[in-house]
C-alpha cells in the first residue's frame, strides 16, 4: 500500500505530496513542526504514539510565536495524527512529522496575505543513532547554539534547524557520531537535535531551559523517571570542562531516545563503557514508550 499524507484535511498520494516554489517556509524557515514516536508492540498487536497531548500542546505553543493558526483545535490535530497513523497502517516503529507554515504568495518576508498549511507524515523510523547500544563518540561544535534573543531554540522552528545541520555534518564529516553545541557564552546547551544529560555522584545534571535548548518531551520524561527511581535531577548550568569529567553522559530525544554518550572530543567518558544509570533509564524508557509499563500508560495513545 503506498503511503498517504495529510495536507490541509485532505489525504493525498505520497508522491503528489508537494508544495509550490513560492512557499514562504522554503525560503525563511517560517514553519514549526514535530517529531512524534509511534512504537509498535508485536505482543499487544498495537501501536503507540509517545506523547502526543504534549507534542500537539507544544506545536500550537510554537505556532502562536510565529502567529501561525489553522482551523483545527488542539484536540482535532491530534486525532488527525492518530488518523494519519491509521490510514498508513505501518506496522512497525514510525515516526509522524507535523507540519504548520506560511504558504506560498509573492516575494517579500511580511507573510500576511498567505495561506498557513499544514501536513501530516508518516515514515517508518528505527535507530537514528546507530551505536545505541554501545555508545556514541561526539565532539563540542565549533558552531554556538543560536540564542533565544535571535531565534528561539525553545521551539521547533525550522528555520532554526539550520544551526543544528551546521554542527551535525561538520560532527559526522570530522567523524564524529553527534555534536554538542554551547550558548553563545560557552555553556552546555544540546545535542543538534538532542538534550544532554550528566551524571556525577549519583546525581543527574541537565542543563536549564534558559540556556537555549529545546524544551524536549523526552527530557521531561527522563526527568519524571529519574524521579520515580529515587535519582536527585538538577537543571543547572554546566561548563563544558565537565563534560569532559562526568562520570555519565547521554542524550534524550525523540528520533534520539535515550543514547549513552561514551566518549567527547577523543576524551573517554568514565570507563568507555555504558553507564550504570544512563542505562537503566535507557531501559525504563523504552519499556514505557513500548507499552511495558503500565505505570506510565499515561504516555501513549494506542493507534489502532
Ligand atoms: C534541537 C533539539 N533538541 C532536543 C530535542 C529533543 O526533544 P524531544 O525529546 O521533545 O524530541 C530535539 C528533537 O525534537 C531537537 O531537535
Amino acid at each position: 500500500m503506498s503511503r498517504k499524507v495529510l495536507m490541509n484535511g485532505a489525504y493525498v498520494a505520497w508522491s503528489e505530496a508537494t508544495v509550490h516554489i513560492s512557499t514562504h517556509a522554503l525560503h525563511y524557515g517560517t514553519a514549526v513542526f514535530e517529531g512524534i514516536r509511534g512504537y509498535h508492540n508485536d505482543e499487544k498487536r498495537q501501536s503507540f504514539i509517545v506523547r502526543l497531548t504534549e507534542h500537539v500542546e507544544r506545536l500550537y505553543r510554537n505556532m502562536r510565536v510565529l502567529r501561525l493558526s489553522i482551523p483545527l483545535n488542539k484536540q482535532e490535530f491530534a486525532n488527525a495524527i492518530v488518523d494519519v497513523v491509521r490510514q498508513n497502517a505501518l506496522l512497525e516503529d514510525v515516526y509522524i512529522r507535523p507540519i504548520v507554515y506560511w504558504g506560498a504568495g509573492t516575494v517579500g518576508l511580511y507573510p500576511y496575505g498567505r495561506s498557513n498549511d499544514y501536513a501530516i507524515y508518516v515514515e517508518p523510523m528505527g535507530k537514528y543513532f546507530d551505536d545505541i547500544d554501545s555508545g556514541l563518540k561526539v565532539c563540542v561544535s565549533s558552531w554556538a547554539r543560536l540564542s533565544d534573543n535571535s531565534l528561539p531554540p525553545t521551539g521547533k522552528f525550522a528555520g532554526a534547524y539550520v544551526n543544528s545541520v551546521l554542527a551535525k555534518v561538520e560532527a559526522v564529516q570530522n567523524g564524529y557520531d553527534e555534536a554538542i553545541l554551547l550558548t553563545k557564552d560557552g555553556f552546555v546547551s544540546e545535542g543538534s537535535g538532542e538534550n544532554v544529560f550528566l551524571v556525577r555522584n549519583g546525581t543527574v545534571l541537565t542543563p536549564p531551559v534558559s540556556d537555549d535548548i529545546l524544551e524536549g518531551i523526552t527530557r521531561d520524561a527522563i526527568i519524571t523517571l529519574c524521579a520515580d527511581r529515587g535519582y536527585k535531577v538538577v537543571e543547572r548550568t554546566i561548563s563544558r570542562s565537565e563534560l569532559y569529567s562526568t562520570d555519565e553522559l547521554f542524550f534524550t530525544g525523540t528520533a534520539g531516545e535515550v543514547a549513552p554518550i561514551t566518549s567527547v572530543d577523543g576524551i573517554v567518558i568514565g570507563d568507555g563503557a555504558v553507564g550504570a544509570i544512563t542505562h537503566e533509564l535507557k531501559e525504563a524508557y523504552f519499556n514505557a514508550a513500548r507499552g511495558n509499563e503500565p505505570r506510565y500508560s499515561q504516555w501513549l495513545t494506542p493507534a489502532f
